[in-house]
Order: C-alpha cells, then structure tokens, then sequence
C-alpha cells in the first residue's frame, strides 16, 4: 500500500508544489488547509495537474481537537508542516498573533505525530542564520538571535522538534531550511499568490512587468557585495519541492543517520538583486521599470547555502537554473492575468 503524507498548509505556494512532486512519486497525499491565506486556485491547479481530486480537509491546525481527529481517522506516515503565518513585517506588529498561531500548531503536530507513529517534516528557513559571519552558511553555523518574531517562531519550531525528538522515543524528525523559494510549476498551474502588495522580490518584480505595480524598489545599492545589492541563494519551487520527497523518502525508508537532521535547501549559488532583475528582463525579453531606493530594514548583506549535505544525505541538489526559474514564474504571472 502506498503511504500516506499530510501536507499541512497544502494549498499555500510551497505546499502545493510539494503536493505535486509527492503525488507524482507515489505517495498518497491529504491536503489539509484553513485558507487564511489563500484561495482554491492552487488546489485547483494541483488537481488539473495530477488529473485527479486530491483528499482536502479545510481545518485549522491550531484546533488541537480536530488534529487528533485527522491523525485518528487517517493512516498518517509522515507529516509535512507547512501552516503558518510568514509575513516578517506583521510579525513585528502582531508578535502574539505569530507566536500562537506559528507555535500552537507544530505543538499539535508533534502531540499527534507522537501519538500516532508518524514522522515529522518541518519548514524551516536559513533566516536562522541572520547575517552569518562565513558563507556560505553550513547546517552547523551558527544560528544567530532572530530579528523578527516570525524569524523566532523558526527557531522554536526547530528546537521544539529537536526536543521533542530527544524525548519521545520512536518519533523522528527532519527540519530543511529553505533559502529564498521562487518560480512557479512548468504547467504554469500553480504558484505564488501574495496577497496585497508583495514583500518578496520575485512576485514584484513578475507584478511590475505584468503593469500591477508601477516600479520596483530595488532596497540600497551601497552593500559590500559585487555590485552593491544584496545577495541571496534563490532556490526554484519545484527543485525545493523535490527535496521534500527525498526527505520524506529518508525517513519513511529507516534512512536517517540521527533521529533529528537538518538540511539546508539552496542551490549554493548567490545571485544580487540586480543580477536577478537582469536575468529576469533577458529570459524573458522585456524591460522592467526599476529604481534604487534605500535599504529596507532588517535586510542581510548576504547569504547563500552550502548545500553539500544534502546532496550527500538526501541525494538531492537543485537542477533548474535561475533563467529556467524566472520563465516559469513569468509565465505564471501572464496565466493569472489570462494573457498566456
Ligand atoms: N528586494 C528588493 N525589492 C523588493 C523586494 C525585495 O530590492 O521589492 C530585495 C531585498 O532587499 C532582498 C532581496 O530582494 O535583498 C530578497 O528579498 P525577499 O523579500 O524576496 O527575500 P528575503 O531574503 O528578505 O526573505 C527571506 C525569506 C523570508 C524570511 C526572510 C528573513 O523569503 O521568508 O528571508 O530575512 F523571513
């Protein structure tokens, strides 16, 4: 029989790519979401994909009672946790909205996946390591105190799953700490969908070229980097995704070297703001309308992954090149404004 993964967050940007590439390897996938920040469109997508309806449960991970539920009535072998709040600037806001919603959830992840024998994947990202000192950043540099509660409730979900781990025998864990996700699935089906206007720069600038924003801010062009703009590992979805599956594989297949791993997920390949702006306009042949403006707030010089023990571990390294990437996510931007 074939074993059974919940995807937590499941019809979000990541969750659902990673729905995709699982489906596709012969996992069964429940998708399990409470939309609070996205609409059915990816679901959607995912399905038209696949050709097929997926199990989707609307359900809120912070509702202890209905997780029980899910994990008592289902053969769960594995978890992925995806459902969070992951705006960095609210977070400042609203701290408590972010730690309660971010941490209560994983809790009654980690009480059921504990309960029921299924091993735990945890979304983490390489904001652990703040501005490192030596790059690229290895899964043993340090991590640095957070700048944003968002940021801290990464690191208490990894100590929470460290600690867990530790604790409760039979329960295993995997954290990937992602480094910066962009692009969309080849089908142009599913994608990022921000809501309002976009943080990251990747949707600003397929939104600017697409006329939903006049001009893209380009935040300071006076770092310590090549060419004065900072410089991160950009990392496609579906490269991200796959990933996912071979963690999955690792532990469902009794392959894992400690009962808590962590790996980082990046291609260990900077590329600066502005080299991405200019990859972006030759792939796809056009002009962006761009400006330098100050530096934004909290923003690290620089960081990119050395992604060599998961290549090592997991037998996975990213395949897709950074042109290949902002094709796929121009054209989702023109399939959601009906142009393609
Ligand atoms: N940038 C711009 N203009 C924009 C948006 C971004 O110049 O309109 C620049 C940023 O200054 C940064 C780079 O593009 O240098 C990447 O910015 P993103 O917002 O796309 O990504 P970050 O590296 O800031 O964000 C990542 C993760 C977050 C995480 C954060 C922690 O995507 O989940 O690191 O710092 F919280």
């Amino acid at each position: 029989m074939n074993k059974t993964v919940l995807v937590s967050g499941g019809a979000g940007f990541i969750g659902s790519h990673v729905t995709v590439e699982l489906s596709q390897k012969g996992y069964e996938v429940i998708i399990a979401d409470n939309m609070s920040n996205c609409d059915e469109t990816n679901y959607r997508g995912v399905c038209a994909i696949l050709g097929r309806e997926l199990p989707f449960i609307r359900m809120d991970f912070c509702d202890r009672k209905a997780v029980e539920e899910l994990f008592s009535t289902h053969r769960i072998d594995a978890v992925i946790h995806f459902a969070a709040f992951k705006a960095v600037g609210e977070s400042v806001e609203e701290p408590l909205k972010y730690y309660s919603n971010n941490l209560e959830s994983f809790i009654n992840v980690l009480g059921a996946a504990r309960a029921h024998g299924s091993g735990v994947l945890f979304s983490s990202s390489a904001t652990v390591y703040g501005e490192p000192d030596e790059l690229p950043v290895t899964e043993k540099s340090p991590r640095q105190s957070a700048t944003s509660p968002y940021g801290n409730t990464k690191q208490m979900c990894e100590d929470l799953l460290r600690d867990s781990v530790k604790a409760y025998k039979g329960l295993k864990g995997i954290a990937l700490r992602y480094f910066n996700p962009i692009g969309a699935h080849p089908s142009a089906l599913i994608g990022e969908l921000p809501r309002g206007v976009p943080n990251n720069l990747v949707p600003f600038i397929t939104q600017t070229a697409i006329g939903k924003r006049e001009c893209l801010s380009i935040f300071g062009d006076d770092y310590p980097t090549p060419d004065g703009t900072c410089q991160r590992d950009y990392i496609d979805i579906v490269d991200l995704a796959k990933a996912h599956v071979a963690a999955v594989d690792r532990i469902l297949e009794g392959r894992m070297k400690e009962d808590y791993e962590i790996f980082n997920v990046g291609t260990g390949r900077p590329v600066s703001v502005m080299e991405l702006v200019k990859a972006f306009e030759k792939v796809n042949n056009l002009k962006l309308n761009y400006r330098i403006a100050p530096r934004r707030a909290g923003d690290v010089t620089a960081i990119w992954a050395d992604p060599s023990l998961a290549e090592k571990e997991l037998g996975w390294k990213a395949e897709r090149s950074v042109e290949q990437t902002l094709a796929a996510a121009w054209a989702w931007e023109k399939h959601l404004a009906g142009k393609d």
